[in-house]
């Protein structure tokens, strides 16, 4: 059986710790797709390097042509800028439209059967981006963000603890900007309600951390954004397509109804198999958190409004 094709939109920060992390993880051959020459095709080579240290054999590629994406089964896309100190998610968003709109069309030319998992910022109007140049299904489709928001949340949880991170289990879910959702009532500890064991106020300074997490880390960094941590949390993803995993993780979504939501992506648990997106599963949320949620997803609507009028008028 020929190895799974793995397309990475972006040989940036992001992209080049994905392609690291494909090829330690055995996951296919990778192909690094970037605009300046020389910075795929040179990290490529680098991780290539590193092959018989690492005991791994996949093919990894690094091109600015779109052509060697042909065939991708998975295409990740982080193309785009980052966000410097001072700069939220949303002032990236009309910068990156351009790039996604360029980008989305080299998918549907080179790569119509592949499952798209969008990483770039602001990632709920990327996405959906993404869906509307493509044309693909909303199975096909997805945007990390959840994943990487609620592994923030486990790791501060487990902190406070002092536990393993193994042990706290949490969903951060909504938009993902800084009004994004840390589900309190769903955050356990080896199945203990995480309220039992940490006092209120503390935990809303924990969450306040949480939704703050990416731009403390661009304020330490000062140069660019967090990449370790979102491209495990991308990788997460493709693993679990490429290997029909069905885990449950949560990805922000096309929704048509579930959640109160009807024809925007929002972040949600859904199991992802080789199917794409198979399923959105619905838990149950507290008063308040149905409220954050209400009022993250105006944010999101309106996020979109914005990119589509840049978008109309360029
Ligand atoms: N096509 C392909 N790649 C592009 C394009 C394009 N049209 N335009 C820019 N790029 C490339 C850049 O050349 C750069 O190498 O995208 C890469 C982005 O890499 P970084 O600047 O290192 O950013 P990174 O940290 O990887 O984050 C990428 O993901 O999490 C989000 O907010 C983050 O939007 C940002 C994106």
């Amino acid at each position: 059986m020929a190895r799974k094709k793995i397309a990475l939109i972006g040989a940036g920060n992001i992209g080049g710790t994905m392609a690291q992390l494909c090829a330690l993880k055995k996951l296919g051959d990778v192909v690094l797709y970037d605009v300046i020459d020389g910075l795929p095709q040179g990290k490529a080579l680098d991780i290539l390097h590193s092959a018989p240290i690492e005991n791994f054999d996949a093919q990894i590629l690094g091109t600015t042509k779109y052509e060697d994406i042909a065939g991708a089964d998975v295409c990740i896309v982080t193309a785009g800028i980052a966000r410097k100190p001072g700069m939220s998610r949303d002032d990236l968003v009309g910068t990156n439209a351009k790039i996604m709109r360029q980008v989305a069309e080299g998918i549907k030319s080179y790569a119509p059967n592949s499952f798209v998992i969008v990483v770039t910022n602001p990632l709920d109007a990327m996405v959906t981006l993404a869906k509307q140049v493509t044309g693909f299904p909303k199975n096909r489709v997805v945007g990390q963000s959840g994943i990487l928001d609620s592994s923030r949340y486990r790791t501060f949880v487990a902190q406070e603890l002092n536990v393993s991170v193994a042990s706290v289990s949490a969903v951060v879910l909504g938009g993902h900007g800084d009004d994004m959702v840390p589900v309190r009532s769903s955050c356990q500890v080896s199945g203990i309600p995480v309220e039992r064991l940490i006092p209120s106020p503390r935990l809303e300074e924990i969450e306040k951390r949480v939704r703050n997490a990416g731009g403390e880390i661009v304020a330490l960094l000062k140069t660019g954004s967090a990449y370790y941590s979102p491209a495990s949390a991308s990788i997460r993803m493709a693993e679990s397509y490429l290997l029909d995993r069905k885990e449950i993780l949560p990805c922000a979504a096309y929704l048509e109804g579930e959640y109160g939501v009807h024809g925007y992506y929002f972040c949600v648990p859904v199991l992802i198999g080789a199917g794409g997106v198979e399923k959105v599963v619905e838990i149950e949320l507290s008063p308040q958190e149905k409220n954050a949620m209400e009022q993250s997803f105006a944010h999101v609507k309106e996020l979109v409004q914005v990119m589509n009028k840049i978008l109309a008028g360029s």
